[in-house]
């Protein structure tokens, strides 16, 4: 059937009706015809997928990645509409769920657009003799799609994984079906790590030393969750801002490191952080915003449950010479209330996509800090969570950052100051 596309709608799908019936398809730009098959009937509406476009937007443009639609949706639309997408879908959530004026809105696009990504993890298939990377289906663990090339990631990983698949063919190394790599900014170093189903180290991947700058090559045996370090240190170094930061193969980093640098120069000015005795850096990773500010602050204090990235953290408070700093390892839920009472003046919260859990927020609200710094990477979590808080606080200012361009998702951080 041939139907006219109405609007984008999150997370990368398109909406039109038939009739009146809504249907959502796998893409397709305002204004545009396009020939559809439906493939399921909901109670409510429909999906349908997309058989040929019939007349195209002029904000349509070509994919780089035959693989697009499984992990960055947006690549068929022109950059400068896809950050309006993403800006549009912050103002509605604004004003139709926290129903206030809009805030002070800075929007700050990716200065790259390709090759921005640090860390590519794909999962390799064996079909006969050969090999190929995928990724999985969104909501299908056991359905893949071949990956030739990311071009979200830099030349250099391209390569990378282009002559690891060569490797483990030829060594018979094909018992690793998983690999992650991560790269620093200046693709002076890379860690790779594999995952696999036998006991036995890969050492042939030692011969990849040779032609790329391997900080480290770790194999992790997924059934007794052993991880063997084959070459090297098994961790990376980032410089960001004069500060040095060491991360793992499993750890979490932001995976944009120009769009990271961009958000910490918005904070150091939207913050009076000379005026912050205590500053608490809640969901702190391996410390970045926290050491980032910690020569400015009398003391902070430290939130993170990861184990991997606490053993980090550790590295990286020593490596930067930071001696006001305390380690609270454990759940933000069930660490609000020791935190609070230390009267932090501000708070830095960047959960995970699932936000602030209720109570914390309550508990936050009762005895709010004069400042919190929200960053997020759902905002649909974050107008949740800013409801609740703006019973205390009021919305200074909303950035909104491309960190991942090409896809739906959109960082935001949020300047908070309580009434
Ligand atoms: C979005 S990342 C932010 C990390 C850090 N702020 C950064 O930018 O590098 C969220 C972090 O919260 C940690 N985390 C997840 N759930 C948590 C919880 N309930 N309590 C404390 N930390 C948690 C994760 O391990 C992860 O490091």
């Amino acid at each position: 059937m041939e139907v006219k596309i109405e609007k984008i709608i999150y997370p990368g799908k398109s909406l039109c009706r038939d009739n009146g019936r809504v249907i959502i398809l796998d893409e397709g730009l305002p204004g545009e015809t396009a020939q559809i098959n439906i493939i399921s009937n909901k109670k409510n509406y429909s999906i349908g997928r997309i058989e040929k476009i019939v007349q195209a937007s002029p904000q349509r443009t070509i994919p780089r990645c035959a693989h697009y639609k499984v992990c960055s949706p947006y690549q068929y639309i022109e950059y400068p509409v896809q950050v309006k997408i993403k800006i549009d879908q912050i103002k509605e959530l604004i004003t139709h769920t926290l129903k206030i004026d809009l805030p002070n809105l800075t929007i700050r696009p990716s200065e790259n657009i390709w090759g921005y990504r640090n860390k590519l993890h794909l999962h390799i298939l064996h079909e006969k003799d050969n090999y190929y990377y995928a990724y999985h289906l969104p909501g299908d663990s056991q359905k893949f799609t071949h990956v030739d090339n990311c071009f979200l990631a830099s030349e250099q990983s391209n390569r990378l994984i282009d002559a690891f698949l060569k490797l483990i063919k030829e060594s018979k190394t094909d018992f690793i079906d998983e690999i992650t790599i991560r790269e620093n900014q200046t693709s002076t170093q890379m860690l790779l790590i594999c995952y696999g189903s036998q006991k036995q180290k890969p050492q042939a991947l030692c011969r990849m030393v040779k032609q790329f700058p391997l900080s480290g090559i770790v194999y992790i045996h997924k059934a007794a969750r052993r991880r063997e370090l084959i070459w090297g240190t098994g961790e990376i170094v980032e410089h960001l801002n004069g500060k040095t930061f060491y991360y793992g193969g499993e750890s979490f980093f932001q995976i944009n490191i120009p769009a990271l640098k961009l958000l910490l120069a918005d904070l150091r000015i939207s913050i009076p952080f000379e005026q912050v005795k205590v500053l608490a850096d809640l969901y702190c990773g391996v410390g970045i915003f926290g050491i980032m500010f910690s020569k400015i602050v009398e003391e902070i204090m430290l939130v993170e449950s990861s184990k991997e990235n606490i053993f980090f953290l550790k590295k990286n408070l020593k490596s930067n010479h930071v001696n006001n700093a305390t380690i609270f390892q454990g759940k933000t839920n069930s660490l609000i209330s020791e935190i609070l009472k230390k009267n932090p003046g501000a708070l830095i919260i960047d959960p995970p996509r699932k936000g602030l859990e209720a109570q914390s927020l309550e508990k936050i609200i009762k005895s709010p800090p004069d400042f919190i710094i929200y960053i997020s990477c759902d905002p649909a979590t974050l107008i949740r969570d800013l409801k609740t808080l703006l019973k205390s606080y009021s919305l200074q200012n909303l950035f909104l950052y491309d960190f991942f361009a090409h896809t739906p998702h959109t960082e935001t951080m949020a300047i908070l100051r309580a009434k």
